[in-house]
C-alpha cells in the first residue's frame, strides 16, 4: 500500500526526518481513491492527486463485535468502531445524533397494497431534525483531529442547520453557505444557532463551486468544509443509518430499501454499511435491493439510470424538494453503480406527487416528512405501480427530515377543516359539512 501522509494544517513543526504525528481516527487507516485505488494517509484531502477521483476512508475493522456495539451509547457513537473517529469522539461536545426510531408502517403498507413488512427509518428525530446531524458529527470530529477550528459547508438547507447547531454546541465558529431561495424553515433555523450564514444568489451547484474555490484561499486556512475537504469523513456518517436499520431489525438486512438522492452519498453509504456488516459476519449477508428516489425537477441520476448511462448529465434544478436540488451530484455515478449492482431502480416523481407522498405518510402513520420524505413515499408508490418493487418483500423507506422545515410545500394543500365562531352549533354544522364533503 502506498501512503502519502497529508499533514493537518496545525501540525507542529517536526524534525525533517521525523514522520508527522498521525491524528487518531480510530479504526480508519487510510484514504483510497474510488477511481484508481491510489492510497493516501489520513488528512484533509478529498481528491486523488493522480486522477482527481474522490477519496474514501479505508479501515482495519478486526476489533468489531456485536457486543462492543450493543454496549455503546444510545446514539450513533455506538458505531464508533466502524467510523473514522477516535474512541472518545462521542465524549467531545457534539449533538449526539442517531438511534432514531424505525417505525413499523402497517397502515401505509395497507394503503399501498403491500403485503410484506414496511418500515420507516425516521431521521426527523435527530437534534436538528434531519440525517445531516450524523454526517456533521463525524466531520466535526475530523476537524478536531486535523486542528481545523471553523466548520463550514455548502448546503441545500438541512446541512446548514446541522453545521450551525453542532458548532454552537461545541463553541466553534461556523460558516454556512446556502442558495438564497431556501425555505424559511431552513434559513431562520440556521440563523438562530448563530455563526456566519451566507445566502448566495444562485443554485446549490453555484454555492458548491464557490466553496471549492474558497479552499486554498488564506481566509479559509482554518476551515473544514464538512462536505468538501472533509467529505471522505463526513460521508461515512451516513453509514450509521444502515447500521441502525440492521441492528433495529435484530441484526438482519431488509430485502429492499428506498433512499432519496441529492449528491447520492447517503444511498451509497447505506449500501457500504450493509456490505461491511455482512463481511464482518455481524449480519447474514442476505441479498437486498437499493432503490433511489428523486424529484422530477432535479432528476439527473434517475435520467442517467433510465438511459443506461454511467455518467450523470448535470441539470438546473426546479422543484419544491429543495433539499434534494443538486443538479451536479458528486456521488451520482456511484449511486448508479449501487442500484444496478443490487437490482434496484431509480425513479423520479412530480412535485404534486411529492405533496401527496407527504400527506399519505402523515395521514397513515403520523409521521410528518420533509419534502425529501415525500419524494421517497411517492417513489415507493410509483415503484409498486410499475412492478419494480416487490410488495411482498420486507422494505425500509428513509424519511430523512422533518416536515416542519418545509411547510411552504403543503401550505396551499392543507388547512383547517373550517374557521368558525365560538359556538356549538357552528361546530355541528362544520362537522356535518366535512362529512358531506368527504363522504366519511
Ligand atoms: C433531507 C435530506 N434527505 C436526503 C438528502 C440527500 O443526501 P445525499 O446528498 O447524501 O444524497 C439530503 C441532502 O441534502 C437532505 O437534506
Amino acid at each position: 500500500m502506498t501512503t502519502t501522509p497529508v499533514a493537518p494544517s496545525s501540525t507542529p513543526s517536526v524534525a525533517p526526518d521525523a514522520a508527522p504525528p498521525v491524528p487518531d481516527f480510530g479504526p480508519a487507516t487510510h484514504l483510497t481513491c474510488r477511481e484508481c485505488g491510489q492510497t493516501y494517509g489520513l488528512g484533509a484531502a478529498y481528491a486523488c492527486a493522480e486522477c482527481f477521483g474522490p477519496l474514501e476512508v479505508g479501515y482495519d475493522h478486526s476489533a468489531v463485535t456485536r457486543e462492543l456495539i450493543e454496549s455503546g451509547p444510545a446514539n450513533m457513537w455506538r458505531y464508533s468502531c466502524l467510523l473514522p473517529v477516535a474512541a472518545y469522539a462521542g465524549d467531545e461536545r457534539n449533538l449526539n445524533p442517531g438511534l432514531t426510531r424505525l417505525v413499523r408502517a402497517d397502515n401505509l403498507a395497507r394503503a399501498l397494497g403491500m403485503t410484506g413488512p414496511l418500515w420507516v427509518k425516521d431521521d426527523s428525530g435527530n437534534p436538528t431534525h434531519s440525517f445531516k446531524d450524523r454526517v456533521v458529527a463525524v466531520a466535526q470530529s475530523a476537524a478536531r483531529r486535523l486542528g481545523l477550528g471553523t466548520i463550514a459547508c455548502a448546503s441545500t438547507g438541512n446541512l446548514a442547520n446541522a453545521v450551525a447547531a453542532a458548532a454552537a454546541r461545541a463553541g466553534q465558529d461556523s460558516v454556512v453557505v446556502i442558495p438564497s431561495n431556501l425555505e424559511d424553515g431552513k434559513v431562520l433555523t440556521t440563523a438562530a444557532y448563530g455563526g456566519i450564514l451566507l445566502a448566495v444568489d444562485g443554485t446549490y451547484d453555484d454555492v458548491n463551486r464557490l466553496c471549492s474555490e474558497l479552499i486554498g484561499d488564506p481566509l479559509t486556512a482554518d476551515w473544514g468544509f464538512v462536505n468538501v475537504n472533509l467529505r471522505p469523513y463526513y460521508a461515512e456518517g451516513s453509514k450509521t443509518v444502515g447500521y441502525e436499520i440492521a441492528e433495529q431489525l435484530g441484526w438482519r438486512l431488509p430485502q429492499q430499501v428506498v433512499a432519496p438522492i441529492a449528491s447520492g452519498s447517503l444511498l451509497t453509504k447505506v449500501d457500504k454499511a450493509w456490505r461491511e456488516l455482512s463481511a464482518l459476519g455481524l449480519v447474514e449477508g442476505s441479498p437486498y435491493r437499493v432503490f433511489g428516489a428523486q424529484a422530477t425537477g432535479c432528476s439527473p441520476v434517475a435520467q442517467a439510470f433510465r438511459a443506461g448511462h454511467d455518467v450523470v448529465r448535470p441539470v438546473r434544478p426546479d422543484t419544491i424538494a429543495k433539499s434534494l436540488a443538486i443538479g451536479n451530484p458528486a456521488d451520482g455515478p456511484y449511486a448508479l453503480d449501487v442500484v444496478r449492482r443490487t437490482g434496484g431502480v431509480i425513479e423520479d416523481v412530480s412535485d404534486a406527487e411529492v405533496v401527496e407522498g407527504i400527506r399519505l405518510l402523515a395521514e397513515t402513520e403520523g409521521v410528518f416528512a420533509e419534502t425529501a420524505g415525500g419524494v421517497v413515499v411517492a417513489t415507493l408508490r410509483k415503484l409498486l405501480a410499475t412492478g419494480a418493487l416487490d410488495p411482498a418483500a420486507e422494505t425500509v423507506i428513509l424519511n430523512t427530515g422533518d416536515g416542519l422545515k418545509t411547510l411552504d410545500a403543503i401550505s396551499s394543500h392543507v388547512g383547517p377543516t373550517a374557521t368558525i365562531a365560538h359556538d356549538v352549533d357552528e361546530v355541528t354544522a362544520a362537522i356535518a359539512a366535512h362529512h358531506a364533503r368527504t363522504g366519511a
